[in-house]
């Protein structure tokens, strides 16, 4: 069984995604999720964690700090042996110690067709505005391997969605999500039993 920690910084849907998934889904048997760690003290995405009996962790990176923010992020994932990182909705970069000892074994979605609409600042609602913006007649998800950079890493699974007929990016942006949700524990199934 493989240990997740998923890092988030909001609501959490793609977090509850990966825990029914774990519960009752393509997951079961394959993975758990050990514990969930966010960047702000107070999201609801912790709430969906304690309400799977998951152990939350919401640190304050604003009063922490980079640095002991960074610290007690890589205890909490050392010490609780984890096998896998999922970034879901998480809007911190990862600090070198954790992306050269976890090589391969952090994932991030991505809400759009990665390379097009990735990179620093696009996260969100940048996203789907930058995608109606270009007239784009197709979106989608990304889930990749991170690294130090932002959506740069090798693609694990991608999948699209039309959006020609509409140029509202809230409605956009729900498409995605659907997709997102879809897609993300097929990644993880797929790091688990390839081993890529
Ligand atoms: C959403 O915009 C999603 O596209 C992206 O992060 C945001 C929050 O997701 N991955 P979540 O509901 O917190 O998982």
């Amino acid at each position: 069984m493989k240990k997740l920690a998923v890092l988030i910084s909001g609501g959490g849907s793609n977090l509850q995604s990966i825990i029914d998934s774990t519960q009752s889904g393509i997951l079961k048997n394959i993975a758990c999720v050990s514990v969930v760690v966010s960047n702000k003290p107070d999201v609801f995405g912790l709430e969906r964690a304690k309400q799977s009996n998951i152990r939350a962790v919401g640190l304050d990176y604003n009063s922490l700090g980079e640095t002991e923010y960074n610290k007690q992020l890589f205890e909490i994932i050392k010490n609780e042996n984890i096998d896998i990182i999922c970034m879901a909705g998480y809007l911190k970069k990862l600090p070198e110690i954790i992306v050269q000892q976890y090589k391969k074994k952090i994932l991030n979605i991505h809400p759009a067709l990665l390379p097009k609409f990735g990179g620093k600042g696009m996260y969100g609602h940048f996203v789907h505005e930058a995608v109606v913006k270009a007239k784009e007649k197709k979106s989608g998800a990304t889930v990749h391997f991170a690294d130090e950079n932002y959506d740069t890493g090798n693609i694990i699974i991608q999948k699209e969605i039309d959006i020609s007929d509409t140029d509202c990016p809230v409605e956009v942006a729900k498409k995605v999500l659907k997709i997102e949700h879809e897609i993300y524990p097929l990644a993880i199934k797929k790091v688990i039993e390839r081993n890529i």
